[in-house]
């Protein structure tokens, strides 16, 4: 039993790491996995200054992707406690409302709105986005949660590889439609739970799609939280009045591990964070004054920026890369709009595929 777990436990790590030339990469992953497991947190948070989330929210308004599970919905608990008004984005209308129960329970606070949207739906998430603009004045925090690995190679309506269309496409066009609303309000910050297993991914700019090659979908989604991560540090530049901010909540027993990484979660046992310690650095990026006074468009864990790539690694990118990826970006997210604004009840079916 215990040699098939530590099989088990290298088959993954070299898996991660089946590219890596450096062993000095190799060792710091190794020892950035290890602190994104709960021992991890115990150790760090003895450095939090609990005075970092003494404060109050009431009046100011946040937007969870993914707000029914895990690490969104322990976020969303955290946020209701300190009076924010919380504007739940979920696909499931039952859960949402289930979810929604118990975040008004545990907080006391009845701000709390369920809107349903399927984050892999580009162009409902355009609509849903444009709506919410038009309906509310402020909006001071967007928490970019929802995240999902599809481990076969699926399409949304508009011809998107799904776990792009949800982890890439949905998280930019839901930021990049609210970013007049948020320039606007109070303290605006957004906040991208991406995850370290990005830290082996180079920015691919040629395959968004994913459609060269074997479909591995653990390292497909890794390339998405690697994007999530670039587009950070992007928007930080294009929108200085706005705090961005992109973080690894460690490995955090929720549903997404249990379903889509079995092995993983089998593996890793009474080693994953609650999701309470995973949700602590989205809490601290979203409420703290500490955190707005921190360098726009960093990658966060454990309430402290640290690096998005692994010493002498391979995974940096040209501007040449970053541009063409933003380039991508905005002309797929045009060409949902000109689909819905040509066709609003008609089928969604873009040429940019
Ligand atoms: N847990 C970890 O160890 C870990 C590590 C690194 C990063 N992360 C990231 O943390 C974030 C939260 O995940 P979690 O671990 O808390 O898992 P979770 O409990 O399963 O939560 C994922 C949430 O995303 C929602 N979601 C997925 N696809 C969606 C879609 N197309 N439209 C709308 N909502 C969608 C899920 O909705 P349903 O309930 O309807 O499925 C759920 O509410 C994800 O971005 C994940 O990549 C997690």
């Amino acid at each position: 039993m215990w040699r098939e777990k530590q099989q088990n436990r290298l088959s993954i790590t070299s898996r991660l790491l089946r590219n890596d030339q450096s062993s000095l990469c190799s060792i710091t992953f190794i020892t950035c996995f290890l602190h994104a497991c709960r021992k991890g947190y115990e150790v760090a948070s003895k450095e939090f200054d609990p005075r970092d989330l003494d404060v109050s929210v009431v009046g100011r308004s946040f937007m969870i992707t993914g707000a029914n599970s895990g690490i969104g919905k322990a976020t969303a608990v955290a946020i209701a406690k300190k009076g924010g008004t919380v504007h739940m984005v979920c696909r499931n209308k039952d859960k949402a409302e289930e979810a929604k129960e118990d975040i008004v329970t545990k907080s006391g606070n009845t701000e709390v709105y369920i809107h349903i949207v399927d984050m892999a739906q580009s162009r409902k998430v355009w609509e849903f986005a444009e709506a919410f603009k038009k309906q509310y004045p402020s909006l001071n925090g967007l928490i970019n949660n929802a995240g999902c690995m599809v481990h076969k190679r699926e399409l949304n309506a508009e011809g998107l590889e799904k776990n792009f269309a949800t982890n890439t496409m949905g998280v930019y066009i839901l930021t990049q439609t609210l970013i007049p609303l948020l320039q606007k309000s109070r303290d605006p910050r957004v906040i991208t739970v991406s995850s370290g297993g990005m830290l082996v991914q180079k920015l691919e700019v040629d395959d968004l799609q994913s459609m060269k090659g074997y479909f591995d979908a653990v390292m497909v989604y890794a390339q998405n939280k690697r994007q999530q991560v670039v587009l950070t540090e992007q928007w930080a530049k294009a929108n200085p009045v706005i705090h961005f901010s992109v973080m690894h909540p460690g490995w955090v027993d929720t549903p997404a591990v249990s379903t889509s990484m079995p092995q993983f979660h089998r593996m890793m046992e009474d080693r994953l964070r609650t999701v309470e310690q995973g949700a602590d650095t989205v809490v601290w990026l979203a409420l703290s004054r500490v955190a707005s006074r921190t360098r726009s468009g960093q990658f966060f864990q454990d309430r402290k920026p640290v690096p998005t790539h692994l010493p002498l690694a391979w995974t940096h990118s040209s501007a040449e890369e970053i541009q063409s990826f933003m380039t991508q970006l905005e002309n797929l997210s045009k060409a949902v709009q000109l689909q819905a604004d040509a066709d609003p009840a008609g089928p969604c079916r873009p040429q940019f595929v």
